[in-house]
C-alpha cells in the first residue's frame, strides 16, 4: 500500500467542545499519523477559496458561515493509503448515516457541523495540503 498524505480540517464543532484530543486519538489508533497541524481562524474569503467546488450548492452559505465560526485545526495525515483510511475513519458526511465507531458516528451534530474534514481523492490532498502548509511544515 502506497504511503500518502491527506489534508483533514477538524471544524468549529470540534474545537467548540474541546474534543480534538479524542478525534486525533481515532486518527493515531488507525495507523494515521498527525505529520502537521494548525490551529487557524479562517476569513470568509479563505473559507469560501477552500470551498469554492461547492460554491453553487444551496448549502454553500451556510457551510462557509459555519467555518467561520470559531478556529479550526488543519492537519495533515500520513499513512498507508491515507486518503481512503481517513474516510473511513471520519464516516459518512450525514452522521446518521455513518458506521458505529467512525468519527461522525460519535461525534457529529448534523450534516452542517460534521466535526471533520477529508480529502477525497489523492489528488485533491495535494491542493488542499498546499493550500494551508509550506513543505517545511510538515514533518513526518
Ligand atoms: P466536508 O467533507 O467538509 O465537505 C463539504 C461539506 O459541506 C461537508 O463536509 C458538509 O459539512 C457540508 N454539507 C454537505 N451537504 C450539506 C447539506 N445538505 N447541508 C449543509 N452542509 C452540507
Amino acid at each position: 500500500m502506497a504511503n500518502e498524505r491527506t489534508l483533514s480540517i477538524l471544524k468549529p464543532d470540534a474545537t467548540k467542545r474541546n474534543i480534538t484530543g479524542k478525534v486525533n486519538a481515532k486518527f493515531e489508533a488507525a495507523g494515521l499519523r498527525i505529520v502537521g497541524q494548525k490551529r487557524v481562524f479562517l476569513s470568509r474569503r479563505e473559507a469560501e477559496q477552500f470551498y469554492a467546488v461547492h460554491k453553487a450548492r444551496p448549502f454553500f452559505g451556510e457551510l462557509v458561515d459555519f467555518m467561520i465560526s470559531g478556529p479550526v485545526v488543519v492537519q495533515v495525515l500520513e499513512g498507508p493509503n491515507a486518503v481512503a483510511k481517513n474516510r473511513e475513519v471520519m464516516g459518512a458526511t450525514d452522521p446518521s448515516k455513518a458506521d458505529a465507531g467512525t468519527i461522525r458516528k460519535e461525534f457529529a451534530l448534523s450534516i452542517g457541523e460534521n466535526t471533520v474534514h477529508g480529502s477525497d481523492s489523492l489528488e485533491n490532498a495535494k491542493n488542499e495540503i498546499a493550500f494551508f502548509f509550506s513543505e517545511c511544515e510538515i514533518v513526518g
